[in-house]
């Protein structure tokens, strides 16, 4: 997730390490890129490279710029890949505008014709030179800034935060959609960034914009105004109490819980960029003529290739082979050709095992694209395009908001696919704020009652058994416990020999399900097992389960997506309930980048 820090005085001074400080505290969002510019007396100096911040910010000398304002930038790349000129901050046309963004800008391929057309000069493919350039238009038209602003909002669509000043002025000015935004106010200056962690350090006297605000920031003053009429709104400061560690894990004690509970916003964001991008559309038509269709990854992103291939069947009535990275080299990969297209899915883009198949594939090519969280990874390199999850840095190990967005990005190919209308997609977000809302205290005290269990099983059917064996993999790795994800039919094949008094069985069912479900909790509760279903309400579950943790109504697509959190929440209080940091667990990376 990028991060923008900009910092307003009143008088040319030294703002290199000012600069460099607030970078290094944006760090734990992730990134690839960093940049750093400064503004005095009509002159921007520019500086910016892919890296990390100690290198680059060594090999130009960040420390010795030198400004009345500056602009910092961190960069996760989403749109154009890590590079120099992609970097940020992002000067316009004629050099006298610097900016930086945080987020997507969606209709970002769109904008940057329409400026190129109306003869910009346009260095990037990133969309936060889009931003620059989306104010340059309205100032090129005679518009004042906050104007300029004010109708650059209007034609600027997706998730935001951002930052621009013009060399010749003593202001900078900052909106944000969707995106969060914090200002600061200190002595004799002022500042402004996409959160808390790098502005805490210099003030704790902040002011929290709003969607549709515009902040015009001094060194002694910032003022807030309306994009909708320019009027000027009063918001006074607030004081935060909160320490550093606590604010960079979001007010939650471990980044786990706060990645689960960002992934609504993330969901949504995901949603508008797929909307907005070209590429889906070429995928669309690519899988649409493949003779076989392959979605190639491992361990959770396998659970999303898994319930990728159930979408495509029921929704678009296209088979899809779902295939662990390993076994797609042993088992497909002498049978596959230039026909058939295959989509490598891995949040970090590096696991071994998936780039190993993508070789295999590639050898007898057939056409790979890829799924990846992390662009400029190894995968978004290798494939003919990736498609971003767009779900910022995902720092916890167990994976959570990379594996729903996974999980909605193949609905929507399915939706696609079928030429459904998208826009049915748009309630997730909300319907993953009221599960949450919904479930978390129940979730929290059936996790007490089983925390003494070190062998469970997570039981679903059709789109719920990919969920179910998701739930148990998150509940392996950070309770350390034995739990087995099984279709539920099988259960009564061998495992049912193993229930004894008490034995946790969670069940998650779609709406479709229900009867096939009741029998399956029955046939283990006369044996003693306790029963946990994890589905919308339904009397009937009511009636025969021991807990029915209630999912919001939705549709038989959307449930499933929704089950997988009371599992992510499940696993987290257990986890941390036995004393483990759920955050690290034991043996296990991030990022396996071996055989
Ligand atoms: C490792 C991680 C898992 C992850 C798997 C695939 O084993 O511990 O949490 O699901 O790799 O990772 P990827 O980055 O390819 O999605």
């Amino acid at each position: 997730m990028c991060g923008i820090f900009g910092y307003v005085t009143s008088d040319e001074e030294n703002l290199g390490p000012i600069l460099i400080e607030a970078a290094k505290r944006l760090t734990y969002r992730g990134y690839d890129s960093v940049g750093a510019a400064t503004l005095n007396n009509g002159k921007v100096d520019l500086r910016k490279d892919v890296g990390k911040v100690e290198d680059v910010s060594a090999k130009y000398n960040f420390a010795e710029m030198r400004g009345s304002r500056g602009i910092t930038q961190l960069r996760w790349a989403t749109f154009g890949e890590p590079s120099q000129i992609n970097a940020q901050p992002h000067i316009d046309s004629d050099g006298d505008l610097v900016g930086a963004h945080n987020g997507n800008v969606v209709n970002n391929v769109e904008l940057r014709q329409q400026f190129i057309d109306e003869g910009m000069t346009v260095r990037s493919q990133n969309d936060g030179e889009t931003c620059v350039h989306g104010v340059e238009r309205y100032l090129n038209r005679g518009y004042e800034f906050i104007d300029a602003i004010r109708l650059a909002y209007g034609d600027l669509q997706g998730d935001y935060a951002f930052v621009i000043g013009r060399a010749n002025d003593d202001k900078l000015y900052a909106f944000k959609k969707g995106s969060g935004m914090v200002v600061g106010i200190g002595d004799g200056f002022t500042c402004v960034s996409s959160d808390l962690p790098s502005i805490l350090p210099l003030t704790r006297k902040i002011v929290r914009p709003q969607d549709g605000e515009i902040v015009t920031l001094w060194s002694d003053r910032v003022e807030v105004r309306s994009v909708k009429d320019g009027r000027v709104i009063e918001r006074k400061p607030e004081f935060v109490t909160e320490s550093m560690d606590a604010v960079q894990k979001g007010g939650y004690p471990h980044f786990m819980l706060k990645e689960i509970h960002e992934q609504p916003q993330v969901a949504r964001e995901l949603l508008h960029l797929l909307d907005g991008s070209p590429e889906v559309e070429n995928l669309v038509e690519k899988m649409k003529k493949a003779r076989h269709l392959y979605f190639v990854a491992c361990g959770t992103s396998y659970h999303a290739a898994l319930i990728g291939s159930v979408y495509f069947a029921q929704i678009a009535g296209r088979p899809a082979i779902p295939v662990l990275a390993p076994q797609f080299i042993a088992q497909y990969a002498p049978a596959v050709g230039y026909e058939d297209v295959g989509v490598f899915v891995s949040q970090s883009g590096e696991t071994k095992d998936v780039l190993n198949a993508l070789e295999a594939a590639e050898k007898r090519g057939m056409a790979s694209y890829g799924l990846a969280n992390v662009i400029g990874s190894t995968l978004t390199k290798a494939t003919s395009f990736c498609l971003p999850l767009c779900c910022g840095y995902e720092i916890s190990v167990p994976a959570t908001k990379t594996f729903t967005n996974q999980v909605i990005t193949f609905l929507y190919l399915a939706y696609r696919m079928a030429g459904r209308d998208t826009r049915e997609l748009e309630k997730i977000p909300e319907l993953m704020e009221a599960t949450m809302d919904a479930t978390s205290s129940q979730v929290e005290s059936i996790a007490k009652d089983i925390n003494q269990w070190n062998d469970m099983y997570c039981l679903g059917y059709g789109a719920t058994f990919p969920i179910a064996l998701e739930g148990a993999l998150k509940l392996k790795e950070i309770t350390y416990a034995h739990c087995e994800g099984m279709l539920s039919t099988e259960f009564k094949h061998g495992p049912l020999s193993a229930v004894s008094k008490g034995f946790p069985i969670i069940f998650v069912a779609g709406p479709n399900d229900v009867p096939l479900i009741i029998s399956g909790v029955n046939e283990v509760k006369v044996r003693g097992a306790r029963t946990i279903v994890i589905a919308e309400d339904d009397p009937r579950l009511r009636a025969n389960a021991d807990d029915v943790i209630a999912l919001p109504k939705s549709d038989a697509n959307i449930s499933p997506l929704l089950g997988v959190l009371p599992l992510q929440m499940l696993s987290y209080h257990m986890s941390v309930m036995r004393g483990f940091d759920p955050d690290f667990p034991r043996n296990l990376s991030k990022t396996l980048t071996v055989d």
